[in-house]
């Protein structure tokens, strides 16, 4: 009966602790990521090849830089980062770890004005 009582208490625990190990991703974090990983290909003007590949698909129906877009679901960012697409890598979780792309996608799908 006492070792009833312990593992229903364990069981009721163990969810908490989960909870408490998944913070929600922080946009900042993900502004960090964004500069180091994807920055030297996405960000505006001339001179990146994410941003002018983009331009030349949507031919101005959308901003060729990603910070810029409003459309970019966190899965979508997070398909495009795992697989890669054209001259872009996929990038690995010793790269990008999973809580660094929740973070990333947070941040480009982060709501604006
Ligand atoms: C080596 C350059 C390079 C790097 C680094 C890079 N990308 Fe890309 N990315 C590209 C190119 C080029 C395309 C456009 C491919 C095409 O023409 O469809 C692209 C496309 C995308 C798209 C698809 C957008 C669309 O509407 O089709 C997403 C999302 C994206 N990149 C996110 C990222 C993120 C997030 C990072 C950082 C983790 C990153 N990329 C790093 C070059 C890069």
């Amino acid at each position: 009966m006492r070792l009833l009582v312990l593992a229903a208490a364990l069981g009721a625990a163990v969810p908490a602790v989960a909870l408490a190990a998944a913070p929600a991703p922080s946009v900042q974090r993900g502004h960090e990521v964004f500069d180091r990983w994807c920055a030297p290909c996405h960000a505006p003007g001339p001179g990146h090849p994410g941003t002018q590949s983009l331009e030349a698909k949507y031919k101005g129906s959308k901003p060729g830089a990603l910070e810029q877009r409003t459309d970019l679901t966190t899965e979508l960012t997070r398909f495009y980062v795992r697989t890669g697409v054209s001259i872009m890598p996929f990038f690995r979780k010793t790269e990008v770890s999973d809580a660094d792309l929740a973070a990333l996608g947070a941040y480009i799908a982060r709501p604006r004005p």
